[in-house]
This record gives structure tokens, C-alpha cells and sequence, in this order.
């Protein structure tokens, strides 16, 4: 992608910053970073959205969501994770405070989104990548970076676990074929909340 398209997407109002998870996206992250029913950990989802993380995990749970008044940088609760997909634009505010409200998270970003500077500052705060999965969102504008980030030491050996997920060409709400002009193909963007054709 060029710096040029990066820079107009940025400067548009809340570029990227509502964006709709599939389901199978959220049930790749959950699995990524060992959530399970059950399982008993105090878990956050950061910007709920429409619920795509919330939905699915188990109590003890809590959300944010500026839209309901309730800001992710007002939470100061620690969290043993935190899952979901946070706003593009705030990037760099988003993952300071989520440095100091949790022992690991699990987020989903653009894959632009991940530079030297961010993963510099992600040490400096003492937290490292324990695993990554590059993936496509068929109608998503750029490929993403799931990333399980841990809070410790990094081990001198720490080798990060990387695989990719080929989520097909197919709309992942609708199934139809997607990205073409074709009448028959799914024409939703990734902030819109219903497929189009
Ligand atoms: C990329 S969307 C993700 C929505 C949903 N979690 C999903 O994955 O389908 C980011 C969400 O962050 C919310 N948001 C933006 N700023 C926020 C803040 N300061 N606190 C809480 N939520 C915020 C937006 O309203 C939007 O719903």
C-alpha cells in the first residue's frame, strides 16, 4: 500500500475505527491465545462493537465501548486478557494503556500497524509477541496481524510462533464471492455491518 493512500486514510474521521469482526476471525484469535469456556480469567474486550468478541466469552468478563459511553481509557481494572480489535486511529494511546491494564493480549491489526517503532515500544514496556498469524479478511482493505502479546522478561531464546490462515476469496458473513464487480459478488467493506451486491 502506497504512503500516499495510508496518509487519506488516516486523515479521514475515525479512519479504520469501526470495523465489523467475522465470527471466524474471533473464534482463530480465541483459540490463538488458549481461551476456553470455562477456563475462569478475567477477560476484557476493549471496544465491543456489535459484540463479535464479547458474545463469545465466558463470565468473568467485562467490555468498553465509547459508543455506550464507556472508554477504554477510563478502565484502569487489571485484566489477566485482553481480546478484540481495536480502533486504527489511536493506535499508539490504545496499546499504551492496554501495557497497563493486563498480563497478555490478544489483538487483531493492520498489518501496516505493526512497525519497528510499536514493537520498540511494546519492549519498553516489557511485553513481547508470543505468537502471530498473518491473515486476509476477503473484504477487508489490507491483510491483519493477529498478535498474542505476554508481559515479562523476553527469554533470550524467545522464538515467536508464526503461522498465516488462508480465509479463502469468499465473504466470510455471506459466502459469496467477493472483491469482484460482478453483480453476484459481496460488495461489503469492512465497516459496513450487512453485505452488499
Ligand atoms: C475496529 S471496531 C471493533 C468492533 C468489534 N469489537 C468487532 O470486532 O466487531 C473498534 C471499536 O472501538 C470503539 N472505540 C473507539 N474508541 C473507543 C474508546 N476510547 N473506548 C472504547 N471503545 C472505543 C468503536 O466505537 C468501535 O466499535
Amino acid at each position: 500500500m502506497s504512503v500516499k493512500i495510508m496518509k487519506s486514510i488516516q486523515k479521514r474521521e475515525n479512519a479504520n475505527d469501526k470495523i465489523y469482526t467475522p465470527p471466524q476471525v474471533v473464534d482463530i484469535m480465541l483459540e490463538l491465545c488458549e481461551y476456553k469456556k470455562g477456563i475462569n480469567i478475567n477477560v476484557l474486550d476493549p471496544c465491543k462493537g456489535g459484540g463479535a468478541f464479547y458474545n463469545k466469552l465466558d463470565y468473568p468478563k467485562s467490555f468498553c465501548e465509547i459508543d455506550q459511553n464507556i472508554d477504554f481509557f477510563d478502565n484502569n481494572n487489571f485484566y489477566d486478557l485482553i481480546i478484540g480489535n481495536p480502533p486504527y486511529s489511536i493506535l499508539d494511546n490504545w496499546l499504551k494503556h492496554t501495557y497497563t491494564i493486563c498480563d497478555k493480549f490478544c489483538y487483531i491489526i493492520g498489518m501496516y500497524s505493526l512497525t519497528p517503532k510499536r514493537l520498540k515500544t511494546m519492549e519498553e514496556n516489557n511485553f513481547h509477541i508470543e505468537k502471530m498469524i498473518l491473515t486476509q479478511v476477503p473484504t477487508w482493505f489490507s491483510r491483519s496481524y493477529i498478535i498474542v502479546c505476554h508481559k515479562g522478561i523476553k527469554k533470550k531464546d524467545n522464538n515467536i510462533i508464526f503461522d498465516y490462515k488462508f480465509l479463502g476469496n469468499k465473504c466470510l458473513y455471506c459466502n459469496k464471492p467477493c472483491g469482484g464487480a460482478n453483480k453476484d459478488h459481496c460488495k461489503r467493506r469492512s465497516a459496513d455491518k450487512e453485505c452488499r451486491y
